[in-house]
């Protein structure tokens, strides 16, 4: 295990703070969880009986697992000793600013302070801050236990030895980090999944698809080609053997008209609702843990069989 990260806090267990905690134990972290939720120690116990199968499925030991991890009564007993900590309260700027000053004042001065923030970066909270090198952000994408990439978003005072930790720590837990070096709000990921649905919505609004349709569009094409090599290598690739300049000398035009054309969806009060109505058609008569189950069996298997076919090129 790495010499620097021995004890993590998780500050705030809900959908997030549980999967990275059953991560972090996985590969043999002590991790102290601090959460005001009544039910702080049910909530725990059952994430870590659902998720344990999942890390045990990606090869870690899971002996012991449970054990690993402890409650804390609250925020400055959870980072007493913290190599690092993986902030996933609210989003919410203002409480942000109040837990950082918290955890600056009240980790040990070695500790790297995470946020799992999706849109907030850290400059907008760590201004007052005095210890602001050892901040950043490493926003995972749900559930952080399974889909490998974090997000790696230093602030305009963070330090390189921070980034370095950081990416670090998230490769020793087997994730893939990518350092992004502006901050912008929402990030990467969030900015291409928002530019995606934001179209979907309006491809509904519009009455061309239905929203079951739309997703069968995307698992059936998209989803399973970006799986496997991103937009640009997809590019590159749809230009045939003369690559993306090939593809953007002979289509660059029309896609640039296209881009012209794409949707704004309206969004009013009365077509969000019809859209809620819509989804809950498709969706709402299963569970929200049956649909959590499936996608997350469906993406393991995906994980498996990319990680078999990536041994077959070496
Ligand atoms: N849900 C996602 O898909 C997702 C993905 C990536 C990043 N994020 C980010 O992760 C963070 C958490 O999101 P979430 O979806 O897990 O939210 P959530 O609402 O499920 O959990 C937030 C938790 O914070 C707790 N909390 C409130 N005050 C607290 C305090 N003072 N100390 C400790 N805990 C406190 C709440 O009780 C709650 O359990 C947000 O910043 C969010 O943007 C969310």
């Amino acid at each position: 295990m790495s010499q620097r990260f021995r004890t993590a806090a998780v500050i705030g267990a809900g959908t997030i703070g549980l999967s990275w905690t059953a991560l972090f134990a996985g590969h043999g972290l002590t991790v102290r969880v601090s959460d005001p939720r009544p039910d702080l120690a049910e909530a725990v116990a059952a994430a870590l009986t659902e998720f344990t199968p999942h890390l045990a499925a990606q090869g870690l030991d899971v002996t012991g697992l449970a054990e690993r991890v402890q409650l804390a009564a609250d925020v400055t007993e959870a980072v007493r000793d913290a190599d690092v900590v993986q902030e996933n309260g609210p989003e919410n700027v203002e409480f942000k600013k109040d837990l950082f000053a918290t955890l600056v004042r009240e980790a040990p001065k070695h500790a790297l302070l995470l946020s799992s923030s999706s849109a907030i970066p850290s400059t907008a909270f760590t201004g007052d801050l005095d210890d602001a090198g050892r901040i950043l952000i490493g926003h995972p994408f749900n559930p952080p236990h399974l889909i490998p990439l974090v997000e790696v978003v230093p602030g305009e005072r963070t330090s390189e030895d921070s980034v370095r930790a950081a990416v670090d720590f998230y490769t020793f837990l087997g994730r893939t980090p990518v350092v992004e070096r502006k901050e912008i709000p929402g990030f990467v990921g969030n900015r291409l999944q928002n530019a995606l649905s934001r179209e979907a919505i309006y491809l509904v609004e519009q009455g061309v698809v239905t929203p079951a349709d739309l997703d069968k569009v995307m698992t059936n094409s998209l989803g399973i080609r970006w799986a496997t090599v991103g937009p640009f290598l997809g590019s590159h690739l749809g230009g045939g053997p003369g690559g993306y300049r090939h593809l953007a000398e002979h289509i660059g035009k029309s896609m640039k008209k296209m881009w012209a054309g794409l949707g704004q969806p309206s969004q009013n009060e009365a077509e969000q609702e019809r859209l809620i109505e819509a989804v809950e058609k498709a969706y709402g008569s299963s569970t929200y843990s049956a649909l959590a189950e499936a996608r997350d069996r469906k993406q393991l298997a995906v994980l498996s069989a990319l990680d078999s076919a990536s041994k077959e090129e070496n």
